[in-house]
């Protein structure tokens, strides 16, 4: 079983999750349904936190990447556990403030800011603005003089390392629409430009170099190259650059052949590397951050839903059907990803059959997993896939006008509703 300090089976032979049976959990709360184990969010919190503590003197702070699931919840918990927070839009910022997260402690991301986020975040008093591109940065400036502000910023520099899943790669020059190339002189631009921005203070560097990653290497490469830059930057200008934030990424496991490192080994490998590059280089050790989202919330979430149709075809597959599908989790139609399935209610019996996972879209292509195995499936009974806490909510949809579930929080064998069930009228709220 996957999570083990988290799912269980009990004498029923159903699938636990924080001590609540998910059978139960089902017929209360209705499906599809979220259902995310606190007592996991705050054991990654604090392991990512402790790291920082144990292997860097307490000398940075992770930050939530709340892309991976946004809600207010969650913020409230995140802050309680002392971490920063990493959002993406106008939206995400609005939902942190409005769970009263702290301003200061919120990195505001993003290739394409608006003026009004721009404007937003600056009003709110965001700690740090990641700028990406040199229109933002004079956006920035402005729009901070027109404030009477002075905007903290990082500078997102890509560092020409292409990390995924199980190999990475270092190239000179990386194709992505994030960020300020350093091979090309980009990044040394982007510096000295806000450098002559009046209304802006450069505080650090940032580079996230891919997602879902098995590896520390990658980091540690990306640490070196970036201190490098770092160094290049004090030589040439004079400039010291003080805080580093070196991304998130960190891979989980979706089924037993994902094989994730400890999530505090990387500041205890990373922590190392930086110390002795700033030594030898005579750099002043940076404050530290790392951006982790997934790995902060998706093994403590699983997705429940009710089978409908079972559709044998002959020599062909069998589709067993589900009242969810790509609107609650778009990541195997998206990028075919791995997932974990079983009858939630048949827990303890054995994955005897070969099914594909099919959800209630108008789209052949919806599917939650296919040629997996599970228990013998019927009509009725409840379906779960595990590691569905990151990027399953937070990229849902209303396709087919289908209203998004709710979400339940469970903890120590009770649950309450976090986010709410949309309802038909929900749907038509902004229908004129
Ligand atoms: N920081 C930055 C700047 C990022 O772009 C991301 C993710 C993170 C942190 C958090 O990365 P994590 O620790 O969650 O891997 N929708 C895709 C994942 C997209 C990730 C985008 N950026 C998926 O479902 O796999």
């Amino acid at each position: 079983m996957l999570n083990e300090e988290s799912l269980n089976t009990n004498t029923l032979g159903h699938l636990t999750i924080g001590g609540c049976d998910t059978v139960e959990l089902a017929r209360e709360y209705g499906t599809p349904l979220y259902v995310m184990d606190e007592a996991c969010i705050r054991r990654n919190c604090r392991m990512y936190r402790s790291s920082f503590d144990r292997y860097y003197n307490g000398y940075g702070m992770p930050l939530y990447a709340s892309k991976a699931f946004s809600c207010k919840e969650i913020c409230r918990i995140v802050n309680e556990e002392k971490l920063g927070l990493d959002v993406v839009s106008g939206g995400e910022l609005y939902t942190a403030l409005s769970a009263g997260f702290p301003a200061e402690r919120i990195h505001f991301h993003g290739n394409n800011k608006t003026a009004d986020e721009i404007a937003f975040a600056l009003r709110s008093g965001v700690g740090h603005i990641v700028a990406d591109n040199l229109t933002e940065l004079h956006t920035l400036n402005e729009t901070a003089l027109a404030m009477g502000k002075t905007a903290d910023i990082t500078i997102r520099v890509k560092p020409g390392i292409h990390a995924h899943t199980h190999e990475f790669i270092r190239t000179g020059q990386i194709d992505s629409k994030f960020g300020f190339a350093l091979e090309t002189g980009e990044a040394m631009e982007a510096v000295k430009a806000a450098a002559r921005c009046e209304n802006i203070n450069l505080t650090g560097l940032h580079c996230h170099i891919g997602s879902q990653i098995f590896d520390i290497q990658p980091f540690v490469l990306a640490a070196e190259v970036m201190l490098s830059f770092i160094d290049r930057i004090k030589r040439e200008t004079g400039i010291m650059v003080r805080e580093l934030n070196l991304g998130g990424g960190f891979g989980i496991q979706y089924t037993d052949s994902d094989t994730p490192v400890a999530y505090d080994q990387y500041m205890e490998t990373i922590s190392e590397k930086v110390r002795s590059r700033c030594k030898a280089l005579g750099l002043d050790i940076p404050f530290l951050y790392l951006e982790p989202g997934r790995s902060i919330v998706g093994e403590a979430g699983i997705t429940l839903y009710t089978i409908g149709a079972v559709k044998k075809i002959p020599d062909v597959r069998t589709y067993v059907s589900v009242d969810g599908g790509m609107t609650d989790n778009p990541r195997y139609a998206l990028y075919r990803s791995d997932y974990t399935a079983l009858v939630a209610n048949k827990a303890s019996l054995a994955a005897a059959e070969e099914v594909t996972i099919a959800g209630k879209c108008c789209e052949s292509g919806d599917l939650i997993q296919e040629n997996t195995r599970i228990q013998s499936a019927q009509p009725g009974d409840t379906l779960a896939v595990l590691s569905t806490g990151a990027y399953n909510y937070s990229m849902a949809s209303n396709y087919n006008r289908i209203p998004r579930p709710a979400v339940v929080m469970v903890h120590n064998g009770m649950a309450r509703v976090i986010v709410k069930r949309e309802t038909y009228e929900d749907l038509i709220r902004n229908d004129i």
